[in-house]
């Protein structure tokens, strides 16, 4: 009987320091202190023994079941402390690596410059307007004052589209003044209006895209005289820039003003004195406008008599590349995220 005992022991001592888990301890446990386990059964033989035998068998199984409780409790400790350590291991966090880098979207310099020029004439007290990309003919050309044989009508330079069962030709408009005439067909003077948008002209080159942004103004009042204009233009390039630049107005020629002026203003790259992207001249043509010609508010029948006003057009790439220092008109249209990462604003807040 103490042979069997310690030869059990032995056994399950050794099954114990095996157990690589708790599950494997427990299995051992049962089977040896569980209630058919081999040591319970020897514990429940032992009242068929003699009482000499008794005493002997019944001292060591005791002892045994100690030894094999505390071996027991020991390899659980020891077990949890390797799994401890393994896990410190296994999930080591090396917090000097460096965080992850969320992408932020940016806002196209060409929404960007739109609705800084949009900010100073909101300033100004004028409202935004937009007017449909596909036009007719009238409000394109002949409401603006465009006789038929103009030059801007012709097939090379205007997008048209197939004829209608009407016979009227539609057009992509070639510029934003067309919208000039819808507001003033639908609204009374006095009027104050920016108009940003698309236009589009059959041409592409280094210098030219197909579609590209203008930014159109106007202004009906009573008094309205090229003195406003100028003032106005001029505020609005020293602001846009953010410097005080020269501005000076050259006579030239569009058909729904009269006056016409081109605008310049001084080269923002040498200050005057002559570089390659003014091309000698010191100065960068940036903008065109006049006084809205007497024919153009004949055609929305607004009182020429009683009122006057002036308009501008400028091309929103042209001022962007100025800006934010973009050497390629394609670029803005090439989709490289590259691009909006180098010449996007941040997007501030929500993203609106
Ligand atoms: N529509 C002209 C263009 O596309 C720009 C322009 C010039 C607009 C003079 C105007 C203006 O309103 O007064 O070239």
């Amino acid at each position: 009987m103490l042979e069997d005992l310690l030869a059990l022991q032995q056994r399950l001592l050794a099954a114990i320091a095996e157990a690589g888990s708790d599950d494997d301890l427990e299995q051992v446990r049962l089977s040896c202190l569980g209630r058919k386990g081999e040591l319970t059964q020897i514990l429940r033989s032992l009242g068929t023994l003699a009482p000499e035998q008794r005493k002997q068998a019944g001292e060591q199984a005791n002892r045994t079941r100690e030894t094999l409780q505390r071996a027991l409790d020991e390899r659980v400790l020891t077990l949890k402390q390797a799994a401890l350590a393994d896990r410190v291991v296994r999930e080591q966090l090396d917090v000097t690596l460096p965080g992850r880098h969320r992408a932020a979207g940016a806002v196209h310099p060409i929404t960007r410059a739109i609705a800084e020029i949009g900010t100073f004439f909101q300033g100004m007290g004028f409202i935004a307007a937009t007017g449909p990309e596909v036009e007719s003919d009238w409000y394109n050309f002949e409401a603006l004052n465009l006789p038929p044989n103009h030059p801007a009508r012709e097939m090379q330079d205007t997008f048209y589209l197939p004829e209608t069962a009407a016979g009227e030709r539609l057009l992509l408009r070639t510029h934003t003044s067309p919208v000039q005439i819808h507001v003033m067909e639908q609204q009374t003077p006095p009027l104050r209006v920016i108009a940003p948008g698309r236009v589009f002209r059959c041409d592409s080159d280094l210098t030219h895209t197909p579609m590209f942004h203008q930014v159109e103004g106007f202004m009906v009042d009573e008094t309205v005289h090229f003195g406003h204009l100028k003032g106005l233009l001029a505020a609005f390039l020293r602001h846009f820039f953010a410097r005080e630049l020269p501005v000076r107005f050259r006579p030239s020629f569009f058909p729904f003003t009269e006056p016409s002026a081109e605008v310049d203003m001084g080269c923002l790259f040498c200050q005057g004195k002559g570089c390659r992207v003014c091309k000698g001249s010191g100065w960068l043509e940036v903008l065109g406008c006049g006084m809205i010609h007497p024919a153009v508010l004949g055609h929305v029948g607004i009182d020429r008599e009683r009122y006057s006003g002036f308009a501008f057009g400028m091309g929103v790439e042209r001022l962007a590349m100025l800006k934010y220092g973009i050497g390629d008109l394609r670029t803005f249209f090439d989709n490289d995220v590259r691009f909006l990462q180098r010449y996007g604003a941040a997007v501030m807040g929500d993203g609106r």
